[in-house]
C-alpha cells in the first residue's frame, strides 16, 4: 500500500503578509515572518494514498466532509505540480511504481474546532503539501515544498518549517524564489510561549484573500508599509538570533497595528479588530509598561482573536491580567497549567472600561509554545480505512 500520514503545525505571523502583487501564484507584495506552533496543541493531520484500482478522479475529505477538487483551483494546483515532480522522478528512474498515474485519495483533519476562529488553511495546506511529497518520495527540501503550499494560500508556506520563519517576496516573475526558509530553530528560542485569546465574534468578516486584495487596489497608505517592512523584516530577525525580547515584541505589535491600519485605509474599510480585542491591546500594552520593561507582545491576524507572545518565566503574568479583566466562559486548554499571577502594583486600572468585560468576551485561551516543523506519522495514524474513505 503507498500510503502516508503528516502533521503540520500552524503559525502566527509577527511580520503580516498583506497583499499580492500575483494573485494566481499568490506572489507577495512584502517578505514576511512568524512563528511556528507547537504541534502538541494545534495541528492539521493529511493522509494521502494511491493505489492503481482506485477509481478514477481524485478524492479529497476535509474533517470528514467530502470537497470537489476542481483542476485549476488552488488545492488542485499543489496536487498536480506534485504529481509532475513524481513524474519527474519516474521518467529518470524506470524501475519506481508509477504512482503519478493512480488515484489519490486524501484526508485531513484539524484537531482545533474552525469555530475557534483559527486559520487552519496554512497547517491544513501544509500538511496536505508534506504528505504528498512524503507519498511520492520527492526529493525536493522543504524550502522547495514551500513554493507548491505557497500556491495553496500564501501563509501556508511558512508551516513547513518548525521555529522562526520568514517568507521571502522574492523578485522572479514565475515566483521560484517566493519561498519559505528558516531564520532559528524551535531550540534556538525555546522559553517563547504563545496565548490564543478567542475572541467571541458572531460576524462572518471578510476573508484575508478578498480583504489584500482590496486593500491593494485602494489603500495609498499599503505603499508607506511597503516601505517599512524590510527594515523590520531585518531587525526581527536580529532580535530573534540575539534572544532580545523587548525589541522582538516592540516590532510585533507595531506591525499588527500597521497591517490593521492599512484595513481601515481600505475602502470601504474593513474591521477585523472589536471592542474586545482593543482592550486586549491596552491591556498588554499598561503590563509592560507597569511592569518596566516589554514583557508582552500582542498580535492579530484577520479576525478578533488575540495572540500574546511572552517568555515562559512571564506568562504567569500575562495569564494574570487576560483572566482578570477578561473572565472566559469555556474551559481554556493549558498544558503547562500556569498560575495566573497578581498584577504589578503600579497597573492602571482604568485602563479597562468601567464595570470591566462580561464573561465570555474572551471564549477560551489556549496556552501553546513555539514547535516543530510537520511530522510523518506512522500507519496507526491513517486517517483512511481499508477502501480509501475516512475511518
Ligand atoms: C493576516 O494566507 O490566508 O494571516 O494567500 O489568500 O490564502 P491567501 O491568504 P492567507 O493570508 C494570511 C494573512 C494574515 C497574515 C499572515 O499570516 O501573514
Amino acid at each position: 500500500m503507498y500510503e502516508a500520514t503528516v502533521s503540520a503545525p500552524v503559525n502566527i505571523a509577527c511580520i503580516k503578509y498583506w497583499g499580492k502583487r500575483d494573485t494566481k501564484l499568490i506572489l507577495p507584495t512584502n517578505s514576511s515572518l512568524s512563528v511556528t506552533l507547537d504541534q502538541d496543541h494545534l495541528r492539521s493531520t493529511t493522509t494521502s494514498r494511491v493505489d492503481e484500482s482506485f477509481e478514477k478522479g481524485d478524492r479529497l475529505w476535509l474533517n470528514g466532509k467530502e470537497e470537489t477538487v476542481k483542476e485549476d483551483g488552488r488545492l488542485g494546483v499543489c496536487i498536480k505540480e506534485l504529481r509532475n515532480w513524481r513524474k519527474i522522478e519516474e521518467d529518470k528512474n524506470s524501475s519506481l511504481p508509477k504512482l503519478s498515474q493512480w488515484p489519490l485519495r486524501i484526508a485531513s483533519y484539524n484537531n482545533f474546532p474552525t469555530a475557534a476562529g483559527l486559520a487552519s488553511s496554512a497547517s491544513g495546506l501544509a500538511a496536505l503539501v508534506a504528505s504528498l511529497a512524503k507519498l511520492y518520495e520527492l526529493p525536493q527540501s522543504p524550502s522547495e515544498l514551500s513554493l507548491i503550499a505557497r500556491q495553496g494560500s500564501g501563509s501556508a508556506c511558512r508551516s513547513l518549517f518548525g521555529g522562526y520563519v520568514a517568507w521571502r517576496e522574492g523578485s522572479k516573475e514565475d515566483g521560484s524564489d517566493s519561498l519559505a526558509e528558516q531564520v532559528a530553530s524551535r531550540e534556538d528560542w525555546p522559553e517563547m510561549r504563545a496565548l490564543i485569546c478567542v475572541v467571541s465574534d458572531l460576524k462572518k468578516g471578510t476573508s484575508s484573500t478578498s480583504g489584500m486584495q482590496r486593500t491593494v487596489e485602494t489603500s495609498t497608505l499599503l505603499k508607506e508599509r511597503l516601505n517599512i517592512v524590510p527594515g523590520r523584516m531585518e531587525e526581527i530577525s536580529k532580535t530573534i538570533k540575539s534572544k532580545d525580547f523587548e525589541n522582538f515584541a516592540k516590532i510585533t505589535m507595531k506591525d499588527s497595528n500597521s497591517f490593521h491600519s492599512v484595513c481601515l485605509d481600505t475602502s470601504p474599510p474593513i474591521f477585523y479588530l472589536n471592542d474586545v480585542s482593543k482592550s486586549i491591546i491596552q491591556v498588554i500594552e499598561e503590563l509592560n509598561r507597569s511592569s518596566g520593561e516589554i514583557i508582552a507582545a500582542y498580535t492579530f491576524d484577520a479576525g478578533p482573536n488575540a495572540v500574546i507572545y511572552s517568555l515562559e518565566k512571564n506568562i504567569g503574568k500575562v495569564l494574570g491580567v487576560i483572566n482578570k479583566f477578561f473572565p472566559q466562559a469555556e474551559e481554556s486548554k493549558d498544558p503547562f497549567k500556569t498560575k495566573s499571577e497578581d498584577l504589578p502594583e503600579s497597573f492602571n486600572q482604568n485602563v479597562v472600561r468601567q464595570g470591566g468585560w462580561e464573561k465570555g468576551s474572551v471564549k477560551s485561551l489556549i496556552h501553546t509554545r513555539v514547535g516543530d516543523g510537520p511530522r510523518t506519522l506512522g500507519k496507526e495514524e491513517s486517517l483512511l480505512n481499508e477502501q480509501g474513505v475516512p475511518k
